[in-house]
């Protein structure tokens, strides 16, 4: 079994931006530029947008954070959307997802400018997801396919099975693994709560991408010897032992799959760091004209 250390892959490929972006401020290039759009007081939210501007200033990004309350209104924040599209030193920006209730998050989305969209959220970059073009992809998937490929899994004639199928998650992934590409060419079979026979899928599994946000869900007698397992939830589970009185688990049981598994990514410290690595790679592409020219 070998575990796949996202927390170091993230800080490798971290190094490996701050470097480019050195080399393009020498060239005398502009600093790449990432925005943030914050709404409300969800503390989680708070919490992840500053790990994204940590990030930033770790790398030598430009970062802003456009922080408003919860009263803000739809307007406001298109508003925000609109100056955020037509600022010329602004590579990409995302808006924080969940939005206060009264906010419609569909109509904010399709506002932002795909060419600015590093979240890749916007129909624009999921249709040329599909479609085999250039486009951003979204952090998660973005970051499996980034540990698929720093690791040297093999995927080609794989049979990948993705449990959820949810739009920023199981869908994109299962579109990426059975795309022509270096890291692709599986045969993909995406499960959700409505398949009849889970285990019977996961059984025949090479490579298992988990993406149900249920601790524990899978379990050691779903999978045979020698698969990968990327496990992509994150759940909180009550523990009286630890300070903050839980721990967070996957959606696998670590204990019961590891010592079947060829690869394995744990959590915390795996899929999880590799998100805002993403985002990042996403605004140096963007910076560099690398998607839409
Ligand atoms: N909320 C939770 N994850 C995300 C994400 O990747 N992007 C945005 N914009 N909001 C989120």
């Amino acid at each position: 079994m070998k575990l796949i250390d996202g927390k170091a892959l993230a800080n490798t490929i971290k190094e490996e931006i701050a470097v480019e972006v050195t080399a393009l401020k020498k060239a005398g290039g502009k600093t790449p530029h990432l925005a943030a759009v914050l709404i409300g007081d969800d503390p989680a939210s708070a919490v992840y947008v500053r790990n994204k501007v940590k990030a930033c200033e770790k790398v030598g990004f430009k970062s802003t954070l456009v922080r408003r309350g919860a009263e803000t209104t739809e307007a406001e924040v298109l508003e925000i959307v609109k100056n955020l599209n037509e600022d010329p030193d602004i590579d990409g920006f995302i808006v924080q997802l969940p939005l206060p209730k009264h906010i419609d998050e569909e109509k904010v989305n399709l506002a932002i400018d795909p060419k600015k969209d590093v979240d890749g959220f916007h129909p624009m970059n999921v249709g040329r997801m599909a479609l085999g073009l250039p486009s951003y992809l979204p952090a998660t998937p973005f970051g499996i396919m980034q540990m698929l490929d720093r690791y040297d899994i093999e995927t080609s004639g794989k049979h990948c099975v993705v449990i959820g199928r949810s739009n920023i998650v199981g869908t994109p992934m299962s579109i990426l693994l059975s795309r022509k590409a270096k890291v692709g060419n599986c045969t993909v079979t995406l499960t959700h709560s409505r398949t009849k026979d889970l285990k019977a899928e996961t059984l025949r599994a090479d490579i298992i991408i988990a993406a149900i946000g249920r601790p524990d869900y899978l379990t050691a007698d779903m999978v045979k010897e020698g698969v990968v397992i990327i496990d992509v939830g994150i759940n909180r589970v009550d523990d009286a032992s630890r300070k903050r009185g839980y721990r967070l688990v996957g959606d696998a049981n670590f204990e019961g799959v590891a010592p079947k598994s060829s690869f394995i990514t744990p959590v915390p410290g795996g899929v999880g760091p590799m998100t805002i690595t993403s985002l990042l790679m996403n605004t140096l592409k963007s910076s560099r004209k690398e998607i839409y020219g």
